[in-house]
């Protein structure tokens, strides 16, 4: 039999040279005569040590890296394929310490497998979520998600099993569930990751959120930035489809689930879920009043569930091992687990899922191991562009929806960006505004002008035009975003202002911003 050896095919580790790498490995077996197949899995999320080659051995999966192309003549001469000691040793993959110390549920078989092989799929147990959910009325399946707690976890953290017992609920004809695959934020690629890397998640939650409320068709609003995510999740609903578990009988119960990609240009905006469906309907990516809620009046009006790739792939654990399971991870409100991306200047970036309640120190001290730089950190960018910069002081916050509220931060997508003392935080400020300003759909006068006005203030801070009365109309200027803007877009870009002006006023000094060379 082939001797399996694992290369990412993730564009995390194809960015850092994975496709070379297994034509390396393919060629040398070839002229060595070893019988080798190469199988390209997802990432596990280490991508300090992309590309991570894994060999199939006796006494288990053996990883190496990260793998260059020139090491694959010396991982030969050490006998790699049986495990061999090399200097990219990295021992047993499960052992690696990053893997080993999370708690991974929504991302269980990402890595393990190959992406678009549903037997793979089923062999870790792939599906059986589905199997329960089959045998459940609608009702309970409602049930079941809110009774594990679960939130969205697209950034407002509402309630999911709520949102999908109004769509439940809602008389119509034709219903759908939306997966937000938008992934905007800063620092984030959780959703990327696990299309790229189990699609077949994504697929069974979206089937089990059709079932729970009457919704036969889904989509996957993703973006054009995103091409191997697009082109793995297409192969699996194909390999889906003809296996019977998307179509007119899923799975053999008479039960219609079927689902599409479609591609988004990359407007940061369209993330947000009225944009993303005008989007998804061809008209400009402009958010809508609301009410109507898209629960109730959604993708061509009809009773629409918009939820987040990581709230819907947490749901097939859910149906699989029960509410009680799922819920007895976390804190406080904040329950199961979250899949932390850990990025910016550190040493260990990736992914780490884990039960809420991690301070951020550990995360961004012990799990990310500080700076890449080894400088010492100055400030942590926690949920994607409109979060907040929380200085070192308040590493002692736990990762939880309620506690990072209470000090006027966000979760958000559970981004974690850490920089070190080299940066500066009122030239970051200027760019939560001038983002806002690009971004803006221009629906409302806070976000649209308010922004334009936010920069020109902070740049007169900087030439120390009158400080004093800079920081006072910054101040009120973000009073007036946060209360009177129509999303959070314009709503959340005071975060990021007024936490780098509220811990780093020594950075508000006036000097040269230097802005236009970036
Ligand atoms: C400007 C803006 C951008 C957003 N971008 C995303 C995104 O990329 N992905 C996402 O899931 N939610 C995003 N959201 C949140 C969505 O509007 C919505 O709350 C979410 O898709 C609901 O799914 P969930 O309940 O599963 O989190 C964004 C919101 C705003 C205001
Ligand atoms: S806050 Fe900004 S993005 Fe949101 S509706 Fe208003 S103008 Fe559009």
């Amino acid at each position: 039999m082939s001797i399996k050896v694992y290369v990412p095919i993730d564009s995390g580790s194809v960015a850092l040279g994975a496709d070379d790498v297994a034509t390396a490995i393919a060629e040398k077996a070839e002229s060595t005569g070893a019988d080798v197949k190469v199988v390209r899995n997802g990432s596990f999320g280490m991508y300090w040590l992309e590309p991570m080659v894994e060999v199939e051995t006796d006494h288990g999966r053996v990883a190496y890296g990260p793998v260059s192309p020139d090491d694959v003549d010396t991982l030969f001469a050490s006998d790699f394929l049986t495990g061999g000691e090399h200097k990219l040793y990295l021992g047993r993959t499960e052992n690696i310490p990053f893997l080993k110390s999370q708690t991974r549920l929504t991302f269980q078989r990402c890595g393990f497998i190959d992406p678009v092989s549903l037997e793979d799929y089923r062999k870790y147990d792939g599906l059986t979520g589905l199997e329960n959910a089959l045998k459940m009325t609608d009702e309970e399946i409602v049930t079941a998600v809110t009774d594990s707690g679960l939130r969205g976890r697209g950034g407002a953290g509402f309630p999911t099993g709520i949102k999908w017992k109004t769509v439940r609920d809602a008389p119509a004809d034709q219903k759908y569930i939306v997966c937000n695959a938008d992934e905007g934020d800063s620092g984030t690629f959780a959703d990327r990751m696990i299309m790229e890397g189990e699609p077949f998640v994504l697929i069974e939650g979206m089937i089990i959120a059709g079932l729970a409320t009457g919704a036969t068709k889904g989509y996957v609003y993703t973006r054009s930035e995103y091409p191997a995510a697009i082109r793995i999740m297409n192969e699996a609903i194909e390999v889906a489809r003809a296996a019977g578990v998307l179509g007119d009988n899923i799975l053999g119960s008479g039960k219609v689930f079927d689902m599409e990609v479609r591609m988004g240009a990359g407007a940061y905006v369209c993330g947000e879920e009225t944009s993303l469906l005008n989007s998804m309907e061809g008209k400009r990516g402009v958010v809508r009043a609301k009410p109507p809620l898209p629960a109730l009046e959604g993708f061509l009006g009809r009773p629409t569930v918009v939820n987040n790739v990581i709230s819907l792939c947490s749901v097939p654990v859910i149906l699989e091992k029960g509410a009680q399971y799922y819920r007895d991870f976390g804190m406080g409100r904040s329950r199961g687990t979250i899949p932390i991306q850990i990025a910016g200047n550190v040493k260990h970036g990736g992914l780490y899922e884990v039960g809420f309640g991690l301070t951020l120190g550990e995360i961004v001290e012990q799990i990310g191991g500080g700076t890449a730089s080894g400088r010492p950190v100055k400030a942590v960018q926690v949920g994607g562009p409109l979060g907040a910069y929380f200085p070192k002081e308040m590493f002692d916050t736990p990762f939880d929806y309620e506690e990072f509220a209470k000090r006027d931060g966000l979760i958000g997508h559970a981004g974690v960006v850490v920089f070190d003392d080299t940066v500066d935080l009122m030239k970051q400020a200027r760019f939560a505004m001038e983002f806002c300003a690009i971004e803006s759909c221009g629906k409302c006068t806070p976000c649209r002008i308010g922004s334009i006005r936010g920069t020109e203030v902070v740049d007169k801070l900087a030439r120390g035009e009158d400080p004093d009365l800079q920081i006072e109309l910054l101040t009120d200027l973000c009073e007036t975003m946060k209360f009177g803007s129509l999303c959070a877009l314009g709503g959340f870009t005071p975060y990021p202002v007024m936490s780098a002006l509220t811990h780093f006023p020594d950075d508000f000094k006036p000097r040269a911003l230097d802005v236009a060379a970036e």
